[in-house]
């Protein structure tokens, strides 16, 4: 299989990039390098690139052979996409409408694609499923949601096959160490809290303790970024096994507190954060918990890491080793 996985020098993108190529997966790497790490996936084939150069999209399609895409090339910041909504939508929808152009117009149909627990917006109960109600609470959650529909839309009249993920909180490193998190600003939990336990900020802020949770801060569903990209191997198995167009939720199905997460990475480091309590940041749900049920049985996905200590310990392991991340 010649893949082409845009957005491939990215976080979760060069964990998979890995994994693909362990699988035995011919990888292109497409990444316009906004955000990306050209020394993630340096021992990759590579294009510098981006989705809206439809020529170059398209002679990359033909010149490897590529038979499917991964497509992780997006903004994901929640926050900011709240502010620059007009970036959100540019890049992520007509993006990604441009990416799907090329790929139909060039014979390639199948497609595994990044989608978030952010389209779900405030869930009613937890653990959530898939069919349960869309209301996004913020633009990076619609956009991706707008992209699932025409998705949906294109499988049902252009013959698109494809695989829509939706992510929980990944975090996590290789065990090899040397990829892993690395973005600027970085804005996630996990790398901030390790990141205060280096001395490297100036503490982590606890965004609101007054929730309704067992003490006070926000749960979440953390999932290590290689079970994340394993289930990209075995969706992008499925659609070359004739598997139709489908919708999966990734999480571990366990959720852990702010306050929680801070004391594994106080328990991994043997350091301890410096951190106080903050206000809540806007359009925090309390509770976000997935159930992956459906990919397990339709797809037979299993997480390696379930304990949050061994994920947090393989971030740690990546910080401690590049404290300032990749070379800039
Ligand atoms: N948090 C803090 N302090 C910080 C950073 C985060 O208390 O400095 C808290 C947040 O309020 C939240 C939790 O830690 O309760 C996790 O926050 P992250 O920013 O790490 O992750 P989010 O849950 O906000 O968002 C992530 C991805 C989104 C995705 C979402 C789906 O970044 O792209 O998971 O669950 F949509």
């Amino acid at each position: 299989m010649n893949i082409l996985v845009t957005g491939g020098a990215g976080y979760i993108g060069s964990h998979t990039v890995r994994l693909l190529e362990q699988a035995g997966g011919k990888v292109v790497v497409y990444d316009n390098l906004i955000t990306g790490h050209r020394d993630a996936v340096k021992n990759s084939l590579f294009v510098e690139g981006d989705i809206f150069d439809s020529e170059l999209l398209g002679d990359t399609l033909k010149r490897y052979e590529i038979s499917s895409v991964v497509h992780f090339a997006a903004y994901s910041l929640v926050g900011v996409s709240m502010v620059k909504p007009r970036d959100y939508y540019h890049n992520n929808v007509v993006g990604t409408l441009n990416l799907l152009d090329v790929m139909l117009a060039n014979g390639v149909n199948k497609l595994v694609f990044s989608s978030t627990a952010a389209v779900y917006g405030e869930p009613d109960s937890s653990p959530i499923t898939e069919e349960m109600p869309k209301n996004p609470t913020n633009v990076y959650g619609r956009t991706k949601l707008i992209m699932e529909n025409v998705m949906a839309d294109y499988s049902r009249t252009y013959g698109l096959n494809y695989i829509a993920l939706r992510y929980f909180n990944a975090c996590g490193a290789d065990p090899a160490g040397d990829i892993g998190e690395d973005h600027l600003p970085e804005t996630h939990l996990v790398p901030l809290v390790l990141k205060a336990c280096l001395g490297k900020t100036d503490g982590l802020k606890i965004f609101g303790d007054d929730y309704p949770t067992r003490d006070g801060t926000c749960i979440r569903d953390y999932i290590h970024v290689n079970d994340l990209g394993q289930a990209h191997v075995l969706a992008l198995k499925a659609l070359y096994n004739g598997h139709g167009s489908d919708v999966y939720n990734l999480g571990n199905g366990n959720g852990f507190t702010v306050k929680e997460i801070i004391e594994a990475a106080e328990a991994v480091t043997g350091l301890t954060a410096s951190k106080e309590v903050a206000p809540r940041r806007s359009g925090d749900p309390a509770v976000l918990v997935a159930s992956s049920e459906k990919i397990r049985q339709d797809l037979g996905w299993q997480p390696e890491y379930i304990d949050i200590k061994s994920i947090i310990a393989t971030a740690w392991r990546w910080h401690k080793g590049n404290p300032d991340g990749f070379a800039r």
